[in-house]
């Protein structure tokens, strides 16, 4: 087997990441985590074909290896991201909030249209007056805690607070330099926001908070890094934990509720409650 210099195989995995993030859905995407994905999903045969091969875009080994990744990050990432009329939208809705003082019709009107540019809230945006009601009855928190927050923390008018710290944590800058625009244009309705770039792979140093949600995203991290769920439970500092997951998979089927045992094991002093398409429990973190 030839011996290739450290240098050497980066640049080759440079190259194998560049082909990766052309396609627009995932150029946002942080070069160090897809390298780390690299490393973690292609095995050695794979790896040498890479390294080996004179031209490796030319190669099958080489198509082959970026269609894999990028299927991995689709499905991980990209399969959310429903919309790119995003932004326009975000500045429509700046616009509406700069002519009220009050949460109103319009604001609401565009808080709902972004809502559904992202799989998960698109989902839920029917249901958060249910679920607010009943995560909101118990506590009133001053910090709230929105970890791989994807478009979640603009549903903050139906959670009935006049005032609120959100520090909401994105995997990508795209993601957290959008909700970061968000939060200011919103300030005046009392929602104090900051984010955070974390990849939860790799940090599980998270800020003290009252409540944090952690929304359909713990079963893929689970797919990508076993007992990743287990550490990072156990190393968030709040009273009140709100984890949920889907209840189908992203092809339309019912996910058997034995899927979860592994998750059950992991915690106590909870309470369960079901929307469509979403299990949400309510863990109570002073009694875990
Ligand atoms: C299904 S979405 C859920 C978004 C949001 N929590 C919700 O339920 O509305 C999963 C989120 O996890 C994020 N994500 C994927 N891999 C991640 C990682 N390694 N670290 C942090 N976040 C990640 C994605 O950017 C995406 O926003």
């Amino acid at each position: 087997m030839v011996k290739y210099t450290e240098e050497y195989k980066k640049e080759r995995i440079n190259l194998l990441i560049s082909n990766i993030k052309k396609k627009k859905e995932f150029s946002g995407i942080d070069d160090q985590f897809v390298r780390d994905l690299i490393h973690k999903k292609l095995n050695n045969r794979e790896l040498e074909n890479i390294y080996n091969h004179n031209k490796p875009e030319k190669s099958k080994e080489f198509k082959n290896s970026v269609k894999l990744i990028r299927k991995i990050l689709h499905e991980t990432y990209g399969v959310f991201n429903l919309s790119r009329k995003r932004i326009k939208l975000l500045n429509q809705l700046k616009e509406e909030i700069k002519k009220t003082n009050k949460i109103n019709g319009p604001t609401i009107d565009f808080h709902i249209k972004l809502l559904k540019t992202h799989k998960s809230t698109n989902e839920r945006v029917d249901y958060y007056n249910e679920i607010y009601g009943r995560i909101f009855s118990t506590i009133k928190p001053e910090i709230i805690l929105d970890l791989s927050a994807g478009l979640n923390p603009l549903s903050y008018p139906w959670m009935g607070l006049n005032k609120v710290k959100y520090i909401a944590t994105e995997l990508t800058n795209e993601d957290t330099e959008f909700l970061d625009e968000y939060f200011k244009s919103m300030a005046k309705f009392g929602l104090d926001g900051k984010t955070l770039n974390l990849n939860l792979l790799k940090t599980q140093e998270f800020p003290k908070s009252d409540i944090c949600f952690l929304l359909k995203t713990l079963d893929s991290l689970e797919t990508l890094k076993k007992g990743i769920s287990e550490s990072i439970i156990n190393n968030i500092d709040t009273k009140l934990l709100i984890i949920s997951f889907p209840t189908k998979t992203l092809s339309g089927k019912t996910i058997n509720k034995k899927r979860l045992a592994w998750f059950n094991k992991l915690i106590s002093n909870y309470s369960t409650f079901e929307i469509k398409n979403e299990i949400f429990y309510i863990i109570d973190k002073k009694l875990y």
